[in-house]
């Protein structure tokens, strides 16, 4: 079947079966150009949330789309593929948080929105790369155990300088592989381009950068700004959302910075689902029940960037 071919029967059994589509900004070209909706991971949770139907597709990595079925326990949540998990949500463990808890009661634990439900049980709140400042200033402790992305964390205690972080060492290794040589040899070849970068790029990179952003923030200011050139200092695909949205600004990618687990939903992978609605994600009642209130406090606290 060619692409035009999928995407005819894809848009027949989405209506057959009381289905969405929701896409991350890095998936495949291709999948983006299916989504219903396309977003962040915050700007995603909240359509999860808001939209009227009863299977939703969701093109992105496990912690996404548990993040869905949490907001939404009565929708069914599908993830074309299961194995489409992000190995920073991976790098924190219970045990050891609680070990790290157990040192610092006083301490409140901010949860990237990347971590696993289990994690976020035990969380006092989650964040987004979009709002981790203004969740962090939201928290009633001044000392903030930050999991799993030791640069996101970073970033956000120079932004909340007055508390303290106890950072957790993780991080994405997609963006963990970005240097601030990569940004600056594309500097030197486009020396009118704004550097915009994803708020998990370690700290020099962005110091090296215009603006960090989480990747709807970009969206929205390439979408504003009056510069026409912009280095983009994140997963790669990220562009091409950038590009189709402003055909006459040029983006230019770190071309080596991929994520391989958003690249294994694929859409053969979503007409199957759509046909099968299957693979569902399964959480346990209790663990969606604890994991669903420090997700709530993010929700209610919005955007930050
Ligand atoms: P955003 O919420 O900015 O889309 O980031 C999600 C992510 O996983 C970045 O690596
Ligand atoms: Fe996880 Fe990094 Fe992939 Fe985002 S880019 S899903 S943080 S591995």
């Amino acid at each position: 079947m060619n692409i035009a071919e999928i995407n005819k029967k894809i848009l027949k059994l989405k209506k057959e079966k009381n289905a969405l589509i929701l896409v991350h900004n890095y998936q495949l070209p291709e999948v983006q150009d299916i989504a219903d909706y396309l977003g962040d991971s915050l700007e995603l949770a909240k359509i999860a949330v808001n939209i009227n139907v009863e299977n939703i597709i969701f093109c992105g990595v496990k912690f996404m789309a548990e993040s869905a079925k949490i907001l939404n326990p009565e929708k069914n949540v599908i993830l074309p593929d299961i194995s489409a998990e992000c190995p920073m949500a991976n790098m924190v463990k219970s045990e050891g948080l609680l070990k790290l808890k157990k040192q610092h009661p006083e301490a409140k634990i901010q949860a990237y929105i990347n971590t696993t439900a289990e994690i976020k049980s035990y969380s006092d709140i989650c964040c987004t790369s979009s709002n981790s400042a203004k969740v962090a200033n939201s928290v009633d402790s001044n000392k903030i155990i930050f999991v799993p992305d030791q640069h996101l964390g970073r970033y956000t205690e120079t932004l909340v300088p007055d508390k303290e972080f106890i950072l957790w060492p993780g991080s994405c290794p997609t963006h963990h592989r970005i240097h601030k040589e990569d940004i600056f040899k594309l500097k030197e070849q486009h020396p009118n381009a704004k550097i915009l970068v994803h708020p998990e790029c370690r700290l020099d990179v962005i110091n090296a950068a215009d603006h960090a952003f989480s990747t709807n923030g970009m969206v929205n200011y390439a979408k504003k700004s009056d510069a026409t050139e912009f280095i983009i200092g994140t997963e790669k695909d990220m562009c091409y959302r950038l590009k189709k949205e402003n055909p006459e600004k040029k983006f230019y990618p770190i071309k080596s910075a991929v994520c391989p687990n958003m690249k294994k939903i694929t859409i053969d992978k979503v007409l199957k689902s759509l046909e099968t609605l299957e693979p569902k994600i399964k959480l346990s009642d209790d663990i969606m029940k604890k994991a669903k209130m420090p997700l709530q406090k993010m929700m209610d606290i919005g955007r930050g960037d």
